[in-house]
């Protein structure tokens, strides 16, 4: 495995290339990061993964540096994996100055959910994606539908820029009790890792109800948030929404339950296609 630190080493590493697959990451890799190196083996052509704890998609408050940097266990991982190429710019490699041409998604899809409460993240995550498809000039890249809005704007990015890059999702991996995997669960207490499951838990029990024919779904969105808050949780929000482009559900229309909630100090986010 070939580990490359600037754009003009990325490049040599890549030149004459064809079918590159690309798995972006930050760091502190788990299982469900191998499972998208997987998927991106399964392509055939060489495996580019990016470790980059990108500052543009924190706010001040967020926990930038705090995020945890774990380069030699990263490494390791991506290795057995069977990753080609590992590209691990700094911020000085990959914002030389400061980027000051961003990507702005639109607000329907970028300023709800995650944007709501995080206000400006997208446009983080889509100059930095757009930036390393620059860099990498994949074929394929994967994404996790863990993120769901992420993968949901990514795939409109990509689309709407006319990008030549097949954006290929994959299934988030859960812990035996059924915790969705996330590099922010190394935050938890050993009790609050006990509790973490609840989220899962109440996005269950509403997909279940939306199945069941449940029609009222702000109440079943109420009785979410109103379940985990009693349980000590903050969350921002349990909702039901349209798979394609996470507005509200509207008749025949593949749906997704999707929540974000604080458990201590750690913000956990989850998702569920019904
Ligand atoms: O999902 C992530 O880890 C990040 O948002 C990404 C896509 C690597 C961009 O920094």
């Amino acid at each position: 495995m070939q580990i490359v630190h600037s754009i003009a080493q990325l490049r040599a590493a890549l030149a004459g290339q064809a079918n590159t697959a690309f798995v972006p990451t930050m760091g502190n890799l788990h299982e469900g990061h191998l499972s998208l190196i997987k998927l991106a083996r399964a392509r055939g052509g060489p495996v580019v993964a990016s470790i980059f704890v990108n500052r543009l998609q924190f706010a001040p408050h967020e926990d930038f540096d705090t995020y945890p940097r774990t380069w030699d266990s990263d490494c390791a991982k991506l290795e057995a994996a069977g990753c080609d190429i590992v590209f691990a710019p700094s911020e000085q490699d990959l914002y030389p100055e400061p980027q000051t041409f961003k990507v702005q998604p639109p607000a329907e899809l970028a300023d709800i959910l995650e944007g709501h409460f995080r206000p400006g993240f997208f446009i983080g995550v889509c100059t930095v994606v757009m930036k390393l498809f620059a860099c990498v000039q994949p074929h394929v890249a994967v994404f996790g539908k863990k993120d769901y809005q992420q993968l949901m704007i990514v795939r409109r990015m990509v689309q709407q820029f006319a990008l030549p890059i097949e954006i290929v999702a994959s299934d988030t991996c859960r812990a035996d009790d059924g915790l969705a995997l996330s590099s922010r669960n190394g935050y938890l207490s050993a009790a609050e890792r006990l509790e973490a499951v609840q989220l899962s838990k109440a996005l269950q029990a509403m997909a279940s109800a939306v199945r069941a024919g449940a029609t009222d779904l702000d109440a079943l969105e109420a009785q979410a948030m109103q379940t985990l808050s009693a349980r000590g949780w903050k969350p921002d929000y349990l909702t039901v929404r349209r798979q394609s482009d996470l507005q509200a559900p509207t008749p025949g229309a593949a749906l997704v339950v999707l929540g974000a909630a604080k458990l201590g100090s750690t913000r956990l986010i989850d998702n569920l296609e019904v």
